[in-house]
């Protein structure tokens, strides 16, 4: 296959559609026309640059940021029009110093009929986070519990503050966990972990989600916000459409067997060198100079 200038790659979306993303409103490409308007208090989450990363804060505090459908709705905006922003490189996704947040809202789906949660394919929507082609630090301190915990798991790198707690502790409302977290913590922690926890209802703490692979590192908790900000600009710093593959490739692992990854892998780095940042990354390499990536 051979794709000659990165003008290809972006109409094509080779390099820039998330794996099985298609009905996704954030899969359009991150080098389309330079959005804006995204710096705002929503309902429900802040929304803040800060230099090339946005920062959301889940922002309703009073309730532990409970994730009801308005919460979930402004994630969805938020990051939508962030996805058109060239400007912004990654995303800091976190909570309060006391939740992350605490869960689904159960005031607001106690009383819904099977019908209503069938019908309306409750949660759904909430996948299009894990779609974000840019990439996602969760900034976790406090509670991170039941989709609060599902929500974290749909970040690419958590960074804990010592004071976080992780569970799924859907078995002790009469329910399982509906967003990924009977499928996802198994991949993060292994099936023992994950069984005890989504069976028990119970509660890790961060050293323990350290040891677990659930979490990258634990920082002291009034950093957290810091440290991931640091870790998502020096992303940001790099090529963007590189990072999204690299995010979308590592992804990958999740759906395909070895061979099939492997492949995928090769080709999308094949893909790489029809762009101008491939070119100058190497170069400045050999010129012993910093490169300076232009997302092309
Ligand atoms: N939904 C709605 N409201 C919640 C909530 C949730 N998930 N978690 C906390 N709140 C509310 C509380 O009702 C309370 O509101 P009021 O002041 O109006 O009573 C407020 O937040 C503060 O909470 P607490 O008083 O309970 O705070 P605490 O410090 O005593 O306890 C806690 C903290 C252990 C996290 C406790 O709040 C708790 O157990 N929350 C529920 C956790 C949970 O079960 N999460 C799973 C939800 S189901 C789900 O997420 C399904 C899915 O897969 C998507």
């Amino acid at each position: 296959m051979m794709l000659a200038r990165s003008t290809h790659l972006r109409r094509s979306g080779l390099l820039l559609r998330p794996l099985a993303s298609s009905s996704s409103t954030t899969a359009r490409p991150l080098t389309a026309a330079a959005g804006g308007g995204w710096e705002k208090s929503y309902e429900f989450i802040l929304a803040e640059r800060k230099d090339r990363v946005a920062l959301l804060t889940l922002n309703r505090p009073k309730a532990l940021n409970a994730l009801c459908n308005g919460i979930i709705r402004d994630l969805i905006e938020a990051t939508t029009h962030i996805a058109r922003d060239d400007s912004v490189g990654a995303i800091v996704l976190t909570g309060s110093t006391k939740a992350f947040a605490a869960g689904a809202d159960i005031k607001e789906m106690k009383d819904k009929t099977f019908v209503e949660a069938f019908s309306t394919n409750m949660f759904e929507e909430w996948g299009q986070i894990a779609k974000v082609a840019k990439p996602i630090v969760a900034a976790v301190n406090g509670y991170a519990l039941g989709g609060g915990c599902e929500l974290m798991m749909m970040a690419d790198i958590v960074i804990a503050g010592e004071n976080a707690k992780f569970g799924q502790p859907e078995i002790t409302l009469g329910v399982i966990p509906g967003c990924g977290g009977t499928q996802r913590l198994v991949r993060a922690i292994g099936k023992s972990k994950a069984m005890e926890l989504v069976l028990t209802g119970g509660m890790i703490d961060a050293k323990q989600a350290e040891k677990d692979g659930l979490v990258s590192k634990v920082v002291p908790t009034e950093t957290t916000v810091e440290v991931a900000l640091e870790m998502a600009n020096k992303i940001a710093s790099f090529s963007l459409p590189v990072a999204a593959a690299a995010k979308e490739t590592v992804n990958a692992a999740f759906e395909l067997n070895l061979a099939e990854g492997l492949r995928f892998e090769r080709r999308i780095f094949h893909s790489l060198f029809a762009l101008s940042d491939q070119k100058e990354g190497m170069g400045a390499f050999v010129e012993k100079r910093k490169p300076k990536f232009t997302n092309t």
